[in-house]
Formats: C-alpha cells, sequence, structure tokens
C-alpha cells in the first residue's frame, strides 16, 4: 500500500527447524502415547474449568446469539454496523486528557501528545470504577479503557498526518518532529462515562494517563539484572525506557492490564560497521534472529533527532568502550519485545515488563479459566511470518483471593514473574506438543546456533531457543482467546506471503498440517500467493489442563473470498455474509460467550474494507481429517493431512461490522452487562500518499471526521462504542 520498507512484515527466522519430515519423525515416534491420552482431554478440562465460565455464559441463552442481519461486505468510508445498532466515535488520535490540552485542531500543528490520545489504538481493555471511583468489576456505567497506540500512518520517516506539511523525509529527523512522534506510541488509559445514555471520555478524569516509549519502566523477572540488559539508562540492568508498538492486550485475573510489544526492532539503528565492532560475536546472532541487521535503516531515524540521550537510545550500535555495554545503547533491542503489565488504576505505579513470558514480537496474551490450585497459563504469539506459539505456565497456583484488582502489581510478580515458557509444535496426526524453553534442556544448552548463557538468555531469546528445540513456524500468529465454556484456545494465523510448494529460500516454507493452504488469490490483477487469506487454529489442552504439555488441534476455519475453489482454498464453505481475511484480533466475550474476529487486511480489500465478525464456535474435533494432494514441478505429488473444523453455519458465523476505508478493526471490551462494546478503528486512510496532504479530497479516508467526529479532514484512528438500540447485549 505505501511505497516503502514494510516494518510491521519482519521475516528472520531462517532457521532450519523444522522441516516437513522431521515434524512427520516426531509425530510418528509418539503417536501412540498422545492418542491414548486424548481420549480423556474433554472430562478432564470440563471437570477443572467449566464452573465459572458456566455462570457467566447462562446469563444469554444461546438460542439469542447472533441475532443479527449480517452486515454486507463494503469499501465505503464509514463503518457499518447491523440495523438496530448504534456505532459512535468517542476517543481518536490527539483527543486532550487533561482538563487544559487544547482541542485537537487536526492540521498538523498539535502539539502536547503526551496528554493526549495516541495513534493507532490497537488492543483494549475495560477497567471498571464505581460511583466513587473504586475499581468495580461490575460497573457499567464508568471505568477506564486502557488502549495501545501501536504506530502512526507513515511514509519514507515521516508521521505524515501529525506535521503541518507532511515532516521532513530525509535525515537527519528535526527534534520538533521525532518528539511528536515518540509521543504518540505507547498506551493511554482515559475514563469513559455514559451519561444520559452517551458514552463519551472525561477528559479532565485524574486517572487519565500516558505512557509513552520515554516513560520508566522496571524490567522484572528473570532477566531482571542481567548482563543483556545492561544499558547507560540502567547500569543494573533493572529499568529501560517505555514500551513501543504496542498491538495486542490482556487483561490478568487480578485486574491489571497487559500489553504486547511487536514490532519494535525496525524503529532501532545499527550502524554498518557494527558487527566487526562486536567482533560477531553472538549478540550479532541475536540481533539479527530479532530482525536488526546492521546498517538496515530505522523506521523514523529518531535516533538523528539530536545528541540528547533521549535520541542517542535509538542507535544500538556498539559505541562505548566498556565491556559490558553501561556507556551506550547495544543491549537496548534487549528491553523491548516484552508483555508489559500495567496498573490502569493507578499512575503512580511502575509498569513492569515481564521477562519471563519470553521476548519476541508479542500480539496478545490470553488467559487459561482459571481454576482454584491450578497454575494460570497464558496463551501468546509472535507475529512475523514463520514465527511460533508460545504458552507461560505459572509456578503460583491460582488463589481465587487474588482476584481483587487490588495491589494488582505485586500479584503480577506473584503469577508472572516465575514459571515455565513452552513453544508449540504441531504434529500432523492432530496432536502437538508444548516444549520447555529451559536451560536445563540439553538441547537449549548445547545448542550449536547460539551459546545460552542462563535462563534470562533463554527468555530474552526466546525465538532462538524455540529454535533450537524444533518449534512449528506458522503463519504469522496474532491474537489468541479462550473459549470460557470449554478452555479451548484460538490463534489467529492472519497469513504468510511465504508458504510455497516447493520452497525456494530459506524464508519459504512448505505447507504443513496446522498450515496447509498455498494457493494464489488475485487481488484485482495482482496474485497474491502462499496463504494469502490466513486461517483460525484452535486447541484442546491435555489432560492437564493449562499445565499440559501436549494438546490436540484443528482449524476452526479458513479465510477466503466465497467465491474461492472451494476444494482448494474456501474449505470452511464461507458464504458472502461470512467471507472474511487475514483474521487478527480475536476475543472471546464473558458476557455472551460470542467470539468476536477482527479482520487487518491487505488481501481482499478490493472488494471489502477490513471487518468484524461473530461468531459461536464449535470445539476441537467436530469436523474431520482432510488430505490435500500437491502437485511438484517434476510431477510428483506433496501430501498433507490436516484438521479442518465442522464449516460454520448461517447462524454460527455472522459478519457484525465493516470499517473505514484501509483501516484495520482492532481491541475489543465491553461493560461486565455485554451492553456496550468498545473496538478500534486503526489507520483509516493509511494508503494515503504524503505527497497529497495540502489536498483532502485525495485522502483516501476522512473518516471519522465524515462521520461527525472532531476538527479538519485527516483521518484519525479512533475508538467507537458500539450499542443495541434495545438497550440489549451486543450480538444477541
Ligand atoms: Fe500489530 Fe500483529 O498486529
Ligand atoms: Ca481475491
Ligand atoms: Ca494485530
Ligand atoms: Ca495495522
Amino acid at each position: 500500500m505505501i511505497d516503502q520498507i514494510d516494518f510491521n512484515d519482519e521475516n528472520s527466522n531462517t532457521s532450519a527447524n523444522p522441516s516437513f519430515d522431521s515434524v512427520l519423525q516426531a509425530r510418528l515416534s509418539r503417536r501412540g502415547l498422545l492418542r491414548g491420552s486424548v481420549g480423556t482431554v474433554g472430562t478432564a478440562m470440563l471437570g477443572g474449568l467449566g464452573v465459572a465460565a458456566c455462570g457467566d455464559v447462562a446469563a444469554a441463552p444461546a438460542a439469542t446469539l447472533l441475532g443479527f442481519s449480517a452486515v454486507a461486505k463494503s469499501l465505503a468510508d464509514t463503518v457499518t454496523v447491523p440495523a438496530g445498532y448504534t456505532a459512535s466515535v468517542i476517543y481518536a488520535l490527539g483527543d486532550p486528557l487533561t482538563a487544559t490540552t487544547p482541542a485537537y485542531k487536526n492540521d498538523g500543528t498539535d502539539t502536547d501528545f503526551e496528554n493526549r490520545a495516541g495513534d493507532h489504538h490497537d488492543g483494549m481493555e475495560w477497567f471498571g470504577l464505581d460511583a466513587s471511583g473504586k475499581p468495580s468489576t461490575s460497573a457499567i456505567e464508568r471505568g477506564l479503557l486502557a488502549v495501545n497506540h501501536e504506530a502512526t500512518t507513515d511514509e519514507t520517516l515521516t508521521s505524515f498526518f501529525i506535521h503541518a506539511n507532511g515532516g521532513t523525509a530525509t535525515l537527519p529527523r528535526p527534534a520538533v518532529e521525532v518528539d511528536k512522534e515518540i509521543a504518540i506510541h505507547g498506551i493511554s488509559v482515559v475514563e469513559v462515562k455514559k451519561t444520559s445514555g452517551k458514552w463519551a471520555t472525561v477528559q479532565s478524569s485524574a486517572f487519565n494517563f500516558r505512557l509513552t516509549p520515554l516513560s520508566d519502566i522496571e524490567l522484572a523477572g528473570p532477566a531482571r539484572g542481567n548482563a543483556l540488559l545492561v544499558t547507560k539508562y540502567s547500569t543494573s540492568g533493572t529499568r529501560t525506557r517505555g514500551t513501543l508498538n504496542n498491538c495486542g492486550t490482556g487483561k490478568t485475573p487480578w485486574g491489571s492490564f497487559l500489553t504486547g510489544e511487536e514490532n519494535w526492532a525496525g524503529y532501532f539503528f545499527r550502524n554498518s560497521t557494527d558487527d566487526t565492532a562486536r567482533n560477531n560475536d553472538k549478540s550479532v546472532t541475536a540481533l539479527k534472529r530479532y530482525g536488526r541487521n546492521q546498517g538496515a535503516a530505522s523506521r523514523h531515524g529518531w535516533q538523528t533527532g539530536g545528541t540528547a540521550d533521549k535520541y542517542a537510545r535509538w542507535d544500538n550500535s556498539k559505541l562505548g568502550t566498556s565491556t559490558d555495554g553501561s556507556d551506550d545503547y547495544r543491549n537496548e533491542l534487549n528491553t523491548m519485545g516484552y508483555i508489559v503489565e500495567i496498573d490502569a488504576y493507578d499512575k503512580t505505579r511502575t509498569a513492569k515488563k515481564r521477562t519471563a513470558m519470553g521476548r519476541y514480537a508479542h500480539e496478545s496474551a490470553s488467559f487459561s479459566v482459571p481454576a482454584v490450585g491450578k497454575p494460570l497459563a497464558v496463551y501468546m504469539g509472535d507475529d512475523a511470518r514463520n514465527e511460533y506459539i508460545y504458552k507461560f505456565v505459572s509456578a503460583a497456583n491460582w488463589d481465587a483471593a487474588d482476584a481483587s484488582p487490588i495491589s494488582a502489581m505485586a500479584t503480577g510478580d506473584k503469577y508472572l514473574d516465575s514459571g515455565k515458557l513452552y513453544v508449540a509444535k504441531y504434529n500432523n496426526d492432530g496432536s502437538g506438543l508444548w516444549l520447555e524453553l529451559s536451560i536445563s534442556n540439553p538441547t537449549i544448552a548445547s545448542y550449536g546456533g547460539y551459546v545460552f548463557a542462563d535462563q534470562a538468555d533463554v527468555c530474552v531469546n526466546a525465538r532462538i531457543a524455540a529454535d533450537a528445540v524444533g518449534a512449528t513456524k506458522m503463519d504469522r500468529p496474532e491474537w489468541s482467546g479462550v473459549n470460557p465454556a470449554n478452555g479451548e484456545v484460538y490463534f489467529t494465523l492472519t497469513n504468510n506471503s511465504n508458504r510455497r510448494v516447493e520452497p525456494a529460500s530459506a524464508s519459504q516454507l512448505a505447507p504443513d498440517s496446522p498450515n496447509p493452504r498455498v494457493y494464489t488469490d488475485m487481488k484485482s490483477a495482482t496474485a497474491q500467493n502462499g496463504n494469502p487469506n490466513g486461517h483460525i487454529l484452535r486447541m484442546k489442552e491435555g489432560a492437564a489442563g493449562s499445565a499440559a504439555t501436549s494438546f490436540t488441534w484443528d482449524v476452526y476455519a479458513f479465510g477466503a473470498q466465497t467465491d474461492a475453489d472451494a476444494a482448494k482454498v474456501n474449505w470452511s464453505n464461507l458464504t458472502g455474509d461470512q467471507d472474511f481475511s487475514s483474521p487478527d484480533g480475536l476475543v472471546f466475550s464473558p458476557y455472551t460467550g460470542i467470539m468476536w474476529i477482527q479482520t487487518d487486511d491487505g488481501a481482499y480489500t478490493d472488494v471489502t474494507n477490513s471487518m468484524m465478525l461473530a461468531a459461536q464456535p464449535g470445539q476441537v474435533g467436530d469436523g474431520g481429517k482432510k488430505t490435500l494432494s500437491y502437485t511438484k514441478t517434476d510431477g510428483s505429488t506433496l501430501s498433507v493431512d490436516t484438521y479442518v473444523g465442522k464449516a460454520p453455519t448461517a447462524n454460527t458465523l455472522k459478519r457484525f461490522l465493516v470499517g473505514a476505508k484501509d483501516c484495520e478493526i482492532t481491541g475489543l471490551c465491553e461493560t461486565p452487562d455485554g451492553k456496550a462494546m468498545f473496538i478500534n478503528i486503526q489507520h483509516p486512510g493509511e494508503g494515503t500518499k504524503m505527497a497529497d496532504i495540502a489536498d483532502p479530497t485525495k485522502y483516501t479516508s476522512q473518516w471519522p471526521s465524515n462521520a461527525g467526529y472532531g476538527a479538519g479532514k485527516r483521518p484519525r484512528t479512533a475508538t467507537i462504542v458500539i450499542t443495541k438500540n434495545d438497550g440489549g447485549k451486543i450480538g444477541t
């Protein structure tokens, strides 16, 4: 869409594992054992997990679910919801967060973004407040929204919509532009309130705050204080500045906010001689594995903003003379890429990066259904082509007394700083294994590709440890979600342009069981190859539930356009009311049981803007095995076994919303009566050319000003609230 390097499309996993054959061999050797355990899974899990969830879900009789008329695909520059629903914009880029911050002019002259909404709202969670302003799990008319501000609409370095003339597209970048761009990243917390039936933010609320890439944050867990985290900013390796490229979210069972740092690597810079300066030591191996080659351009060139330390930190070259990195920012990249825990209710509490959960391109963090006396599992994806799916299992067992939202950060220390980190390996018989990433595993300790020093090194370089154990490379794992009714875990796999029947390079992969499709989809006259429309995988844990080291899996649904070949592409038989591409956000409503699917698409956007669908999914194993045959150029056949869930019906999957032009739909939270839903319309108009900044008629979107919200015509990412006109639950 935009003519530049795509910093959101990283592809650094050229590790040798696993070939299709090695997956097959592992499967053959373990088949009997796993099949033996699978039969007991259903009853064990339901017994352990079902009680609390059923109480919540029972409030909405299943027959009333998805009782709305499907929304048609659309290319209109508007947000469309079903008849009987209303969507209202409440919180857009630049909106003020203090009483004294001026209204957003939206002409590129606004400043003071530390006191305004950031850009590209992504994941989002709800934190209720009672009438007296105390944390509440039942409040339905007042609360806080904690919002990720992932990135910004940019072209050739500059975030052009926030600068008057589009900004400076050459290096060095002016400090005044860099300061604004840095401040629109991070997270915001904003109070929202319903008054006389209408939702709005509370501009003067004392709860409001921002965290930006310059905020002081603590490093917690196994890597805290490790040599890998020593920087000039924190010579003890215990703190860092800021959080960056915040994408998916999570909400802990104890009421804190989790934010995932996703495509952070591209913001940093290493000079063209840095590999030599580092003596080509193992840090170079790690930097390359995380997508930072020496000499590669940084996304915004923030390191050129001036000599001050806040600009210098974006240059990760080895520049100092110290042996430990305490005099430069050579280790700075090791302080990004975590799940960060934040107390949304209390801005005075320092946020913590939970290093035990591993460092990679984090998307969301979804919890297993808490069961008293059992550990908590947290499911997480690494969103880059050919990356992995992870699970963290807490060392501490869940204590229902911790469900209180008070002292959230201390409770986070208890559950998120010690535990086991696993990576998923999928076998082609529908089973799978969680492989522990532990320094005591000889396969990791003696890995030839990288010498791990300790468990901190394993957490910081989790991708490399996952390479070592032979995890399965996936089609870009995005959000995960746990079905509260049965504990099954869903992962969106958004797409992968690097699947090929006959891989031609180390970055290409043959189709395999969990990523079985390779096809060509036409977008107007452009051929899109690999798995352009993505799919949604789901997993059922073994008998040990959250602590299980084996699981079964199938594919809930494959994205496709409805008229695609049903034998080769549209395997889930999606109708015109259901067809979607590039699933990304995935959230189960605890109040209705509906699974909401959101798309961030570029493949089907010749036909429709990105969308949100409501689903009533079945369960792992409700469909069947499918064997695919691909013909190679030499005439031989590649056969792939996969498992496809029962095709959705008109009553179990339905399009609920279509967004504005060029947007992504992301983030979802609700009031605890299920009657107000908040979602984000991210980057409308991102296909606009910077050269057209002075001519609003050439913007590809003018949303939300064309919906009557705010000044100016420049498109703005925004939060909307959706309500049902009859006051009912959303999606019923
Ligand atoms: Fe920020 Fe993977 O989406
Ligand atoms: Ca197409
Ligand atoms: Ca995403
Ligand atoms: Ca996006």
